[in-house]
């Protein structure tokens, strides 16, 4: 799959971008704090509804615009897949008209249209699909928990659509069991009404678990031989899914083995549940830990070898949505170049140069082998333009 076109509106630094996404590996080169970034950060957004990393969304609106009557963002791409053409927008706006005096929070709208048609959030993710490399991969290895459960969620919705539709409403099904924990906790109501909610949470949390078990050992297998070459060899990787059901730990567990653990670990869970007012088992509190030669690396890792377990883990990722979607995902690589040797550079420029459509940003031309940028499109990114660069 590949991005034909892509338009942004006030997002970010970009006040007004047209730009034509070349096939093949791009390059774009910029001084610091030009949008090199942000042009990525943007396709990100169009895949996911979300950046990389989360910020709030209102800052995904330009400031200066944020100071204006109407303040909203746009940004739209028309994506070529192999069995069809998809239109993408997401509109983003402040819900309420209080925007401008207030320093808390501002709630920010998302209008989303698929081919014209509005769609809600769990109807785009998958139309395009995107593995993001960038310097601050390393905190999803050394990170809290919560980064990790994250990213995983969104490879996941990327490849299935039910998963964020279920993710979703397992989450709303939480909030409402906690509310409901803490309403007995003060005599408001009856724990025979948790038996709703319990059934629901069990039913959603156990597919989600299911999903992320089967994920985490394709990604593991094909890391291996990916974490192999980058390692030299010296290193056998592994990923370890740690759902937060104790008896359901096994990597063979089939479905009901799971939602039968849930159940029973839940009603085990039940007094502690009422007095604390939380929901304490089920996959919003899975653990994903990154082994090498048996060593956790978010624990022992050295920085050299976080970063390479997240270059392995994202190369793993590009492929395993490849092989789910029969579709080659969009790479987007943040000046990932700079912070590795050079054999490593010249391994990922291999693994990356077969796919459909590659974006990479650089400060410096120079991290390019000249054989390298002599088959890639080249731009210069600079205050939110982007230029040809000299070829
Ligand atoms: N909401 C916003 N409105 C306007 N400008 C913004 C907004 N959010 C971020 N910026 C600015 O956009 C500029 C470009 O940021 P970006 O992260 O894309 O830079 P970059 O080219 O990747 O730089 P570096 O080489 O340092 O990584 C920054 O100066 C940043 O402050
Ligand atoms: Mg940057």
């Amino acid at each position: 799959m590949h991005i034909e076109r892509l338009q942004l509106t006030n997002f970010r630094n970009y006040i007004e971008l047209e730009f034509d996404v070349p096939h093949g590996i791009s390059i774009f080169q910029g001084d610091n704090a030009q949008g090199k970034t942000n042009l990525l950060e943007a396709i990100c957004f169009m895949a996911t509804t979300r950046l990389s990393r989360s910020v709030p969304d209102k800052e995904l609106i330009n400031w200066d615009m944020m100071q204006q009557k109407i303040p909203f963002s746009r940004l739209s791409a028309s994506i070529n897949r192999s069995d069809r053409e998809v239109l993408l927008e997401i509109v983003l706006q402040p819900r309420s008209a209080q925007y401008q005096s207030s320093s808390f929070p501002i709630p920010i709208q998302k209008h989303i249209r698929v081919n014209g048609v509005a769609r809600r959030a769990f109807d785009l993710v998958g139309q395009l699909n995107m593995v993001m490399f960038s310097p601050r991969d390393i905190d999803l290895i050394g990170g809290e928990p919560a980064l990790r459960r994250r990213h995983l969620d969104i490879t996941n919705s990327q490849v299935d659509p039910q998963y964020l539709r279920k993710l979703q409403r397992y989450n709303k099904v939480l909030g409402q069991r906690n509310h409901l924990l803490r309403q007995i906790a003060m005599h408001h109501g009856h724990p025979d009404e948790l038996v709703f909610w319990d059934n629901e949470l069990v039913q959603l949390g156990a597919w989600i678990v299911f999903q992320r078990q089967q994920t985490i050992a394709s990604i593991s297998e094909l890391s291996k031989p990916i974490h192999d070459q980058l390692s030299g060899g010296k290193e056998v990787l592994a990923l370890h899914y740690q759902p937060n059901l104790e008896s359901a730990t096994s990597n063979l567990a089939s479905l009901d083995d799971i939602e039968q653990a849930f159940n029973e670990e839940l009603t085990a869970a039940r007094e502690k549940e009422l007095i604390r007012g939380q929901t304490s088992v089920g996959p919003h509190r899975d653990e994903l830990r990154f082994l090498i030669n048996n060593v956790d690396m978010g624990t022992y890792g050295s920085r050299g070898q976080q970063r390479t377990t997240a270059l392995s883990i994202k190369l793993a990722e590009a492929k395993f949505m490849l092989t789910q979607t029969e579709e080659p995902p969009v790479l987007l690589l943040d000046d990932v170049l700079s912070e590795l040797d050079r054999e490593r550079r010249e391994h990922i420029l291999e693994a990356v140069s077969s796919y459909q459509q590659v974006l990479m940003t650089t400060t410096d031309l120079d991290r390019f082998p000249s054989d390298f940028l002599a088959q890639a499109e080249r731009f210069e990114v600079k205050n939110g333009a982007i230029h040809p660069g000299d070829s």
